[in-house]
């Protein structure tokens, strides 16, 4: 599976980090590296210790071009080729050793305010243009989590409708210290292959047939997001017993306040533990918001979720679907082939359509009474951001002035 999803472009970090830094450590599918913005504005991303005596590179300093080591002062470029060895330089200029030396490195590239990376096999594939990251007048947030566990379980939650009604609203409610009532149950669900993940759609008691909710529904992305049409999801692997959450959420400013142009992307980082025990939630987690609800789901799975001890029913076609599709992608690349949604072709990696429930909302915008009075989207305008606790003030105070609430 590590092979399988070197073939994809993971987000890592936002772009709007490095205004305050220029080195940061990171850890992906197992490998502790180091990104880095160099003095020229070039982003790199290489080993996190030095080839020379392995000190580590997250304390190194950028230049013109690349990342030098702070031990001794050996310079590596984003190619990851050692391209300064002061004192070799001096001593021994002949040897050109630096010329020997090389470090790991994988390309990486920026759109829609992240920063992503590649570390499969060549040539690598194109970072997706998904529809979203091209609409206007939106205030877009990127919001990170560090979720203790393998994310493969993250992954199944993209294709679970059925939580939302129990983990979401029930638990909710219960939560809310109230016993009910509990919210419409799920009659009916379906799930459907599509070029770049599945479709699932569903329907719930009092919900007409004509329902987005049901016409179109929502997607679980290839590899390892979801997407419901305002924000994507992704579980980024950190290593097979770590989860970095990244989410991008759009949320689109209401028609008074157009033509809005965001200055820049803001990113922060969530907290997933409660300070504090708080014995009435089980203690360890936060469960206040809808993705801390979730990551409550994906940690208490185990570390890693242990399959042989389930009992799947018939709301979990969409699970089995997923991990037959994946095995069947494991053969498509052992027989060299591409697995599934990997984009090569430029002509179409331009703004591709996903199913957008409500793009008509997202993209024409409504007014802002018509925004607060929406039954999905009506509260992501009343105050704390839905998705995760712990919005930074500043962030806030930007949402707010962008809303003109
Ligand atoms: S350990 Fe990096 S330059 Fe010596
Ligand atoms: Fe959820």
């Amino acid at each position: 599976m590590g092979g399988l999803l070197r073939r994809y472009w993971m987000p890592i970090a936002a772009v709007s980090e490095f205004d305050s830094k220029s080195i940061k450590p990171v850890r992906l599918l197992g490998e502790n590296l180091t990104l880095y913005k160099d003095l020229s504005g070039t982003f790199g991303l290489v080993d996190r210790h030095c080839p020379h005596r392995r000190a580590d590179l997250a304390y190194g300093f950028v230049e013109q071009c690349g990342i030098r080591c702070n031990y001794h002062g050996w310079l590596f470029d984003q190619d990851g080729h050692c391209t300064e060895q002061p004192y070799e330089d001096v001593a021994n200029p002949q040897a050109r050793y630096k010329d020997k030396i090389r470090i790991t490195s994988y390309p990486v590239e920026t759109r829609a305010g992240l920063i992503w990376a590649y570390l499969g096999p060549e040539p690598a594939p194109l970072v997706p243009d998904w529809e979203p990251f091209t609409w206007k007048n939106g205030f877009v947030e990127i919001v990170f989590a560090e979720v203790p566990c393998n994310w493969f379980q993250c992954q199944e939650n993209s294709i679970d409708p059925l939580h939302f009604e129990w983990m979401h609203m029930n638990w909710s409610v219960r939560l809310g210290d109230k016993v009910g009532p509990y919210s419409p149950r799920h009659l009916r669900m379906e799930f459907e292959e599509f070029d770049y993940g599945f479709v699932y759609r569903r329907l719930r008691e009092g919900m007409s047939e004509s329902d987005p909710m049901w016409t179109t529904g929502r997607v679980c992305l290839w590899p390892n997001t979801l997407f419901t049409g305002d924000h994507f999801e992704w579980r980024v692997p950190i290593d097979d017993l770590n989860t970095l959450s990244v989410t991008w959420a759009f949320t689109r400013v209401p028609k008074e306040r157009e033509p809005y142009v965001q200055g820049k992307i803001p990113a922060w980082h969530g907290p997933v533990r409660n300070e504090a025990r708080d014995d009435r939630n089980g203690g360890e987690w936060i469960s206040s918001h809808i993705m801390n609800q979730d990551f409550v789901a994906w940690v208490g799975q185990g570390v890693v979720a242990d399959r042989t001890k389930e009992h799947l029913g018939s709301s979990d076609r969409g699970i089995i679907l997923q991990r037959q599709r994946f095995l069947n992608d494991l053969e498509a690349i052992a027989r060299g082939e591409d697995p599934k949604a990997i984009i090569r072709d430029p002509a179409i990696n331009r703004s591709i359509q996903l199913p957008v429930a409500e793009r008509k909302l997202l993209v024409d915008g409504l007014m802002r009474a018509e925004l607060l009075a929406h039954p999905i989207l009506g509260h992501h305008y009343a105050g704390d951001y839905v998705f995760q606790a712990g919005r930074p003030a500043e962030v806030a105070t930007a949402f707010k002035e962008a809303m003109g609430i």
